[in-house]
């Protein structure tokens, strides 16, 4: 039996997309805290998960062999309070294997949640696959980002950047290898890998590809993490949120999010997604403003 947590997420959400396709696949099951919004698939179960309500962690961890486990909150107290201790629980539930969706860095930067559930992991009896990943395209349109809204209803791509590069993953390449690590635990048994997109991009590149897809203009403007902030703000994102992307897209600016690996096309025998084929396969979400 696999759990899928964050089953409407970046990852998680494509991730269901796959297993439910496969018609041999195991049994499985999807964790929500709002499991009567989910699509429904014709396979899985499904179980209410709340990482901050210890009595939904058991029914939903009932019978789990593996589990995909993702943080969703910014904030070292919900390692604390929740995530380490649900660890802890699927240890205890008999699960044996773990895939977590961590960040590059997570092995040094000890100040940030990903490094203490990685400790964790690696502290547990379980046996774990760790996929640190790149920042996701998603984000492009993710309504808590805001970024779809400015795309759309301004022409802008409002990030505080600089000229730094990213190498942007498409989540559907993570859930890929989330669903190998997942169906062959053994073959993925206490790695670590570091998925990446093919290219290194400014933002200036993102517009200019946005540009091309979408047919009207789109520009890259830049803002100070001031500006960012007051905007974001002002749509009712959190600042737990703010300061998060603040610090990513700072990170962004000093050159740190740019390095390429290979281990999309060694683990999938294919390239990792270009931008443009995810900006094919999504622009429909900005035309039609459709926001997830
Ligand atoms: N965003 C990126 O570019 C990026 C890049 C690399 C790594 N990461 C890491 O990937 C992880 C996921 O980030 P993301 O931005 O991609 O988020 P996400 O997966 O898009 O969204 C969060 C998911 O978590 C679930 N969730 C939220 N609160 C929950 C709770 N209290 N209990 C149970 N489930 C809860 C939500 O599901 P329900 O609402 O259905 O419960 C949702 O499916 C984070 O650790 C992040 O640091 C993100």
């Amino acid at each position: 039996m696999l759990l899928i947590t964050g089953p409407t997420g970046n990852v998680g959400h494509e991730l269901v997309d796959l297993l439910d396709r496969r018609a041999d696949g195991p049994a499985w099951r999807i964790a929500s805290r709002h499991p009567d919004q989910l699509p429904s698939t014709g396979t899985a179960d499904v179980a209410r998960l709340d990482f901050f309500d210890r009595s939904t962690w058991q029914p939903a961890l009932a019978g789990v062999d593996a589990l995909f486990l993702l943080f969703p909150l910014p904030g070292n107290r919900a390692a604390r309070q929740a995530i380490i201790p649900f660890v802890e629980a699927a240890q205890d539930a008999g699960c044996r294997h773990v895939v977590y969706v961590s960040v590059f860095g997570a092995d040094r930067a000890w100040f940030i949640p990903h490094y203490k559930v990685e400790r964790a992991l690696r502290s547990s009896t379980m046996s774990w696959t760790v996929l640190r990943c790149s920042f996701f395209m998603q984000n492009l349109h993710r309504k808590i980002s805001t970024h779809g809204e400015n795309i759309a209803e301004r022409g802008e791509l409002f990030i505080p950047a600089g000229n730094g590069r990213t190498t942007f993953i498409d989540a559907r390449d993570a859930a890929a290898v989330a669903a190998l690590a997942l169906t062959d635990p053994e073959a993925h048994r206490n790695a670590t890998y570091h998925l990446t997109g093919p290219e290194a991009l400014t933002m200036t590149d993102v517009a200019a590809a946005l540009t091309a897809e979408l047919g009207y203009p789109i520009e890259y403007t830049n803002p100070s993490l001031i500006a960012f902030a007051r905007r974001l703000r002002r749509r009712g994102v959190g600042w737990d949120t703010i300061g998060f992307m603040s610090a990513v897209y700072t990170l962004t600016k000093l050159g740190q999010n740019q390095q390429i690996t290979d281990d999309v096309e060694r683990l999938l025998g294919r390239p990792p997604r270009p931008l443009t084929e995810f900006l094919h396969d999504n622009a429909w979400r900005w035309r039609e403003r459709v926001w997830t």
